[in-house]
C-alpha cells in the first residue's frame, strides 16, 4: 500500500523515480508525488491521479537533480488530492519526506507540535512526523540522529525516505511493519518500498528489518537500529529479473499472470516430490515436521484470496492428515482472545507477506507460543522474516492487483505441506505416490483450460451489464465459489457472493430471477447429484446459469445455459482447475466493461494498513 522509490547517484534521478513509481503503481495509485534536491532547495511536485499525469507535469517543469525520493499514494488520512499527496516537507521546505504506513499517535504529536508553533496544511499523519523531525533536526542538526529521535516517539508502522537540502549526499530511510529495501548500485544507490521498483538498475539489494534505520549515500549505507546501536546488514541477491516484472505481449498483467499458472504452478512443486516415499520435501520446514505432524490443532490464518487458500487446506489437511484445522481471517484473529497452546501450530499465508494484519496475527501467535509457519510468494517479505519456518510458494512476481497465479501456487505448497505431514500420520506410501503424479499433470490439465480462454471472453460478453451473481459450489469448491465472486467484485464492480450450493435454498435463492446469474462448480464428486438438484431450483425461476463441469459431464449441457469443461483430476486438486475459468470470466468481463483490471478503484495490491 503505497510505494517509495528513492534515488542518489551520478544519473538525474527524476526518469528513475517515474519509473520506479511505475513499477510500485500497484500498491497505490491515487495520487503521486516527488522532491529532489538541487541548488541547495527541494523542489517538491505533486499530482492527484496515475503516475503518468505527474510525469506529464514534471516535463513542464525542464528540472534534474541527482538526488530524489518519490511516493505514489493509496489514501489513508485525508482524502486523494495534491495537498495529502507525498512528499511531505517542514516549513522551510528544506526537509522532505515519504512515508508508507500509518502514524497511529499523530494526533497527539499534532496537539503538541501545534503548541511549539507549527502549523499544518494536510490532513496527513506524515505532514505530523515530518514537523517531528524538523523539531529533532533543530536541536541536533543532524538529519540521521533527527530521524532516529522522532521514530522513538512515533506508533503506528512505516516506511520512510527522508532528504534535507542542507545534506545533499544521503537519504535516510527506516522501517517498522511497511517495506524498505536499498538497492546497491555502482556509484549509485536506490530505495524502494518494493524491489520491483529497483530491478532494473540492481538485483543486489538489502532489506531494512523493523526498528532500523540507514543513511544511503552515492557509493555507501550505513545501518544503526533507531536505538543507536550498530548492525551489519546482509546484501542479497534478487531472484528474477525485469522480464518478469514486465507485462509482455499481453494487454495487462491479470491476464499475463493467468496464463503464466501452467508454469508458476510447476515452480512451486519443481524439485519438492519425492516420488519413492510417496512424500514432499520442504526446506523450509526442515527440523519442525515433527512438531507439525504432531500438533494438537493448526489454525491457518490469512486475507482475502490467501484465506480462501487457507479454506480450501482445511479439506485437505482434515481428509488427509486428520489433525483439525480451524481457519481464521487475521484482522480477527489479531484482535480476539485465541487459544493456543504450543502443541498448535499456526500457519500463516500471504501473497506479498507484508499484509498489516496477518503480520499482527503471526506476532501474536508467536507470542502465545504456537509454533508460527509462514507460506509466502516474496522472498524476504516482513511474514517470511517474522515466522519459524515456512516455504515459499515461487509464484513469481504477481502485479496484477487480482490475485490469480499466488492462489494456486499456495493451493499446490498447501497440499505439499498436508502430504508431508499425513504421510507421518495415517497417509499410505501408495496414496502419497498417486497424490504426488496427480500433482506432476496439474500443469497440463490448467493449460487445457487456458485453450478455452476465447470461448470464455464469448460468455463473459452475456454478463457484462449483470448487476449481482451467484457463485455456488460444495466440498473444495465452495472456497473457490468465493474466490470467484471476490475476483469479479473485484475488477468489474458487479456485487458477487459465494456460497456452499446447498446454502442456497436458505436465503439466496430468493435473489434468483432472470436477472441475477449464478455460476455452478460442478465437478463430478459424490455431491454431484445434489448441485445437480440446486441447478434445477435455479432453472425454475429462471435464473441464467453457467457451469464448470468436467468434460466427461455430458449431462450438464442440456441443464445450463453456458457450460466450461475442465479435464478430470482428484478432488484435492479440483480447486486449481476450477478457479482458472473463473480467473477468466472475471477478467473479460471487466475488460469488456472497459475497465481498468490491473488497477481496480479503491484497491492497492499490498494492504500494509490495518
Ligand atoms: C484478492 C487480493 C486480496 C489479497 C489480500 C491478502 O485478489 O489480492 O484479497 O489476497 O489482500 O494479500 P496477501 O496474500 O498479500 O496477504
Amino acid at each position: 500500500m503505497c510505494g517509495i522509490v528513492g534515488y542518489i547517484g551520478h544519473r538525474n534521478s527524476i526518469p528513475i523515480l517515474i519509473e520506479g513509481l511505475k513499477r510500485l503503481e500497484y500498491r497505490g495509485y491515487d495520487s503521486a508525488g516527488l522532491g529532489i534536491i538541487r541548488e541547495n532547495a527541494c523542489t517538491v511536485i505533486k499530482q492527484e491521479g496515475k503516475v503518468s499525469q505527474l510525469e506529464d507535469k514534471i516535463e513542464k517543469e525542464k528540472i534534474s537533480s541527482p538526488l530524489g525520493i518519490a511516493h505514489t499514494r493509496w489514501a489513508t488520512h485525508g482524502v486523494p488530492n495534491e495537498i495529502n499527496a507525498h512528499p511531505h516537507v517542514n516549513s522551510s521546505g528544506k526537509l522532505c519526506l515519504v512515508h508508507n504506513g500509518i502514524i497511529e499517535n499523530y494526533a497527539v504529536l499534532k496537539i503538541g507540535l501545534q503548541k511549539q508553533g507549527y502549523e499544518f496544511y494536510s490532513e496527513t499523519d506524515t505532514e505530523v512526523l515530518v514537523k517531528l523531525i524538523d523539531t529533532f533536526l533543530k536541536m541536533k542538526n543532524n538529519l540521521f540522529d533527527a530521524v532516529r529521535f522522532a521514530l522513538n516517539k512515533v506508533e503506528g508502522t512505516y516506511g520512510i525516505a527522508v532528504t534535507s537540502a542542507d545534506e545533499p549526499d544521503k537519504i535516510v530511510v527506516a522501517k517498522k511493519g511497511s517495506p524498505l529495501v536499498i538497492g546497491i548500485g555502482d556509484d549509485e544507490n536506490f530505495i524502494a518500498s518494493d524491489v520491483n521498483a529497483l530491478i532494473a538498475h540492481t538485483s543486489q539489494v538489502v532489506y531494512l528489518e523493523d526498528g532500523e534505520i540507514a543513511a544511503v549515500y552515492n557509493n555507501k549505507f550505513e545501518a544503526k537500529t533507531i536505538e543507536d546501536e550498530e548492525i551489519e546488514k546482509e546484501i542479497q541477491q534478487v531472484a528474477f529479473d525485469i522480464e518478469d516484472i514486465s507485462k509482455g505481449e499481453f494487454p495487462h498483467f491479470m491476464l499475463k499472470e493467468i496464463m503464466e499458472q501452467p508454469g508458476s504452478v510447476k515452480n512451486s512443486f519443481r524439485g519438492r516430490l519425492l516420488f519413492e516415499e510417496g512424500s514432499s520435501k520442504l526446506g523450509g520446514l526442515q527440523g519442525y515436521e515433527d512438531r507439525i505432524s504432531q500438533s494438537r490443532r493448526i489454525i491457518i490464518c490469512a486475507c482475502g484470496t490467501s484465506w480462501h487458500a487457507a479454506l480450501v487446506a482445511e479439506y485437505m489437511i482434515e481428509q488427509f492428515a486428520r489433525i483439525p484445522v480451524e481457519v481464521e481471517y487475521a484482522s480477527e484473529f489479531r484482535y480476539r482472545n485465541p487459544v493456543l497452546t504450543p502443541e498448535d501450530t499456526c500457519i500463516f499465508i500471504s501473497q506479498s507477506g507484508e499484509t498489516a494484519d496477518t503480520l499482527a496475527a503471526m506476532k501474536e501467535a508467536k507470542r502465545r507460543g504456537a509454533l508460527v509457519l509462514g507460506v509466502c510468494n516474496v522472498v524476504g517479505s516482513s511474514i517470511a522474516r517474522e515466522s519459524e519456518a515456512g516455504v515459499y510458494i515461487h509464484a513469481g512476481p504477481e502485479i496484477g492487483v487480482a490475485s490469480t497465479k499466488a492462489f494456486t501456487s499456495q493451493l499446490v505448497v498447501l497440499a505439499l505441506i498436508t502430504v508431508l505431514i499425513a504421510r507421518r500420520r495415517h497417509m499410505s506410501i501408495i496414496d502419497g505416490q498417486n497424490i504426488l503424479r496427480e500433482l506432476d499433470l496439474i500443469p497440463g490439465k490448467i493449460a487445457e483450460i487456458l485453450q478455452q480462454n476465447d470461448k470464455i471472453k464469448e460468455i463473459a460478453q452475456n454478463f457484462i451489464n449483470a448487476k449481482n451473481f451467484l457463485y455456488l459450489g460444495r466440498g473444495y469448491n465452495f472456497p473457490v465459489a468465493l474466490e470467484g465472486a471476490l475476483k469479479l467484485k473485484e475488477i468489474s464492480y458487479i456485487h458477487a457472493e459465494g456460497y456452499p450450493a446447498a446454502e442456497m435454498k436458505h436465503g439466496p435463492i430468493a435473489l434468483i430471477d432472470n436477472n441475477m446469474p449464478s455460476v455452478f462448480i460442478t465437478p463430478k464428486d459424490s455431491v454431484y447429484e445434489k448441485v445437480i438438484s440446486n441447478i434445477e431450483e435455479v432453472k425454475a425461476r429462471n435464473g441464467k446459469i453457467l457451469a464448470i463441469a468436467c468434460t466427461s459431464d455430458d449431462k450438464i449441457d442440456s441443464l445450463v445455459d453456458y457450460a466450461i469443461k475442465i479435464p478430470d483430476t482428484m478432488r484435492i486438486f479440483m480447486p486449481l482447475l476450477t478457479v482458472i475459468p473463473l480467473q477468466l470470466l472475471a477478467y473479460h468481463i471487466a475488460v469488456g466493461k472497459g475497465l481498468n483490471v490491473d488497477q481496480p478503484r479503491n484497491l492497492a495490491k499490498s494492504v500494509t494498513v490495518e
